[in-house]
């Protein structure tokens, strides 16, 4: 691969991610000032990840919004690969869609792909991805979404519900559609052909429960997104609706560049890190800063490439002429990297301390969101 270049399929991201281009190739549509401006007349604020273009794509999200100005509710889908622990890249869309959830009354469905990450990880067996299943749960109760709006399913334990549709999707995908959206090659196993029509089903659920077509929204990070090309393109000649998107940037690694990786430990905050590993990995982490702190006062940083700034501004500075000065004062080598990075680290640990605390508290609650059907 070429330095320039780069890679994002659902399984895979490499390289220096352009997300401009990720718009032509993949065909979605910017997140454009009208529709923040939507956001803001409908919700009364612009958030965050919105501001600042964290959530920088989409597909047919101005429709989701035109229904719901006409008063017809939509609902949300999401979901987690339980491959390892939850780090703080996959809470990213989560965290959005409690937003949404919480500013305009959505319902959630949240799939754990159990079956995707057997299928794809090799040392992982079933319990194993069953056990990821429930403890990233918990990863996702703890944020506050409303247990009487939402449901969280594993897709083994849902198959009764998931496979009638799933079935209905795969007839429907050939093997050349889906080896050209994935890259399949000879050497793929057979499950991860088709795993793509497990995760469109959820998609259509909503639908099919209603007994009419209900609008669905479906957050992610962009890497997701050729699975959801599949799930729109199969959606008319399945008399639904296409499921609309919204697409998050990838919350970067900690050793700079990519995305945050749980096969790479170092290069990711999990939210079960003890405080003293977070620490270790933060004071670790890459920086744009210089050689020395005579040069760093001299030259300034390189706040773009920061792993600590991004960290910042993609979650911990909520507020925006705070992190405009971070910047500066990076720029000007008015800051050096040892108090951005004690100061972020300070925020990770309040973060994970009280998140913590909500996880245990949700053990508890697991059963008022998880759904089975066998
Ligand atoms: P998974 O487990 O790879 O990721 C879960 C969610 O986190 C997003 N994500 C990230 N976001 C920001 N920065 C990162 N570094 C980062 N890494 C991952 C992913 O885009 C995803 O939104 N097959 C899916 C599970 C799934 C799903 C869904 C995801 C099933 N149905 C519907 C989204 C929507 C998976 O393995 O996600």
């Amino acid at each position: 691969m070429p330095s320039e270049e780069f890679i994002v399929t659902p399984w895979e991201v490499e390289g220096h991610v352009d997300y401009g281009k990720l718009i032509t190739l993949f065909g979605t549509q910017p997140i454009d000032d009208h529709i923040l401006g939507r956001f803001k007349k409908l919700t009364g604020s612009i958030p965050l990840m919105l501001r600042r273009k964290i959530f920088f794509s989409q597909r047919d999200l101005n429709w989701i919004l035109d229904c719901y100005e006409a008063g017809q509710r939509f609902v949300l889908y999401t979901g987690r690969g339980p491959s390892g622990h939850t780090h703080l890249g996959h809470l990213m869309p989560w965290v959005f869609t409690k937003y949404l959830q919480d500013s305009f009354g959505a319902d959630l469905y949240f799939q754990l792909t159990d079956d995707e990450k057997f299928l794809q990880k090799d040392p992982l067996s079933m319990h194993m991805v069953r056990g990821f299943s429930y403890d990233n749960a918990l990863d996702v109760i703890a944020l506050g979404f409303d247990p009487q709006k939402t449901r969280i399913f594993l897709d083994t334990e849902y198959v009764h519900t998931l496979y009638p549709i799933a079935l209905e999707v795969s007839k429907r995908v050939t093997f050349s559609a889906a080896r050209a959206v994935f890259g399949f090659d000879v050497s793929t196993n057979v499950g991860m052909i088709s795993f793509t029509s497990m995760q469109s089903a959820p998609a259509f659920l909503p639908s099919i429960e209603a007994g009419r077509n209900v609008p669905v929204l479906i957050p992610c990070a962009i890497d997701q997104d050729p699975h959801f090309r599949v799930t729109r393109d199969v959606a008319p000649k399945m008399g639904y609706y296409k499921p609309a998107l919204i697409h998050s940037r990838f919350f970067p690694s900690l050793l700079g560049q990519d995305k945050m990786s749980a096969s790479l430990p170092e290069t990711s905050i999990f939210t079960t890190d003890d405080p003293d590993e977070a620490r270790r990995k933060i004071a670790n982490a890459f920086t744009g800063g210089r050689a020395t702190v005579r040069e760093q006062r001299e030259l300034g940083g390189t706040p773009d490439v920061c792993t600590i700034y991004q960290y910042a501004f993609y979650l911990f500075e909520e507020d925006d002429r705070r992190a405009f000065e971070l910047r500066e004062e990076c720029l000007t080598g008015a800051r050096a990297c040892g108090t951005c990075k004690k100061e972020l680290a300070d925020k990770v640990v309040a973060f994970l301390e009280d998140h913590q605390r909500k996880r245990e508290q949700a053990k508890d609650r697991l059963e008022d969101f998880m759904v089975r059907d066998c």
